[in-house]
């Protein structure tokens, strides 16, 4: 995806080394270095988030932090971080009691926490991330707002890869994603 400038938004590779040696990374954080870009991205899930009675917007850790915390305040929800217990290495990452979901990735397993009390019985929720793959992930995050009684109307991500089988595994929740890159021959384009 470009900008009007024929710049890159997204910055694509190949992990060689850190999590599984060859698989695909997308990198949104040239897309926040733009000013205009971040902004329009933002203001097409607060469009339309916007009136749908959202009290609720959980943000995956790290990057669904990013797009997430600014959707909540357009929006006028709270925002509910879902953390990584591996990120916080060692330390806790909440200071009250917490409920977790384990989850498959395609480069091992992972985990995500929320805080109890974070989210009351019957709130509606959205899950934001800056991608979907496998789907894992956003499947942990609803599992973790059911649990509490929440109703997950959506979830959003800013890329969607291999869309149709990622949200198979999201129960029937509807997803929502900006960017479908095109795949052709494994690579995305
Ligand atoms: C990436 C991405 C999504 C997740 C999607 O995060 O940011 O959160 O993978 O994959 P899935 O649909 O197959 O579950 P990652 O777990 O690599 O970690 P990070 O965001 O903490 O860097
Ligand atoms: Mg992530």
């Amino acid at each position: 995806v470009y900008d009007f400038l024929e710049r890159p938004l997204f910055k694509w590779g190949v992990c060689f080394s850190g999590k599984k040696t060859g698989i695909m990374f997308q990198d949104i954080t040239t897309l926040l270095l733009d000013n205009k870009a971040f902004k329009h991205t933002v203001d097409i899930f607060v469009d339309r988030y916007r009136g749908m009675d959202i009290s609720v917007v959980a943000g995956v850790e790290a990057r669904g932090f990013m797009f997430g915390t600014a959707i909540a305040l357009a929006i006028g929800a709270k925002f509910v971080p879902l953390r990584k217990p591996k990120s916080c290495q060692g330390r806790v990452c909440f200071n009250g009691e917490v409920i977790a979901e384990a989850y498959e990735l395609e480069y091992g397993s992972d985990c995500l926490e929320m805080h109890v009390g974070a989210v009351e019985a019957g709130e509606r929720a959205i899950v934001i991330d800056d991608l979907v793959a496998t789907g894992g992930t956003l499947s942990a995050a609803i599992r973790l707002l059911e649990r509490v009684g929440a109703q997950v109307v959506e979830c959003g991500c800013v890329i969607g890869l291999r869309q149709v089988k990622g949200q198979r595994r999201l129960n029937g929740k509807p997803l929502y994603i900006l960017v479908e890159p095109r795949e052709i021959d494994g690579c995305y384009y």
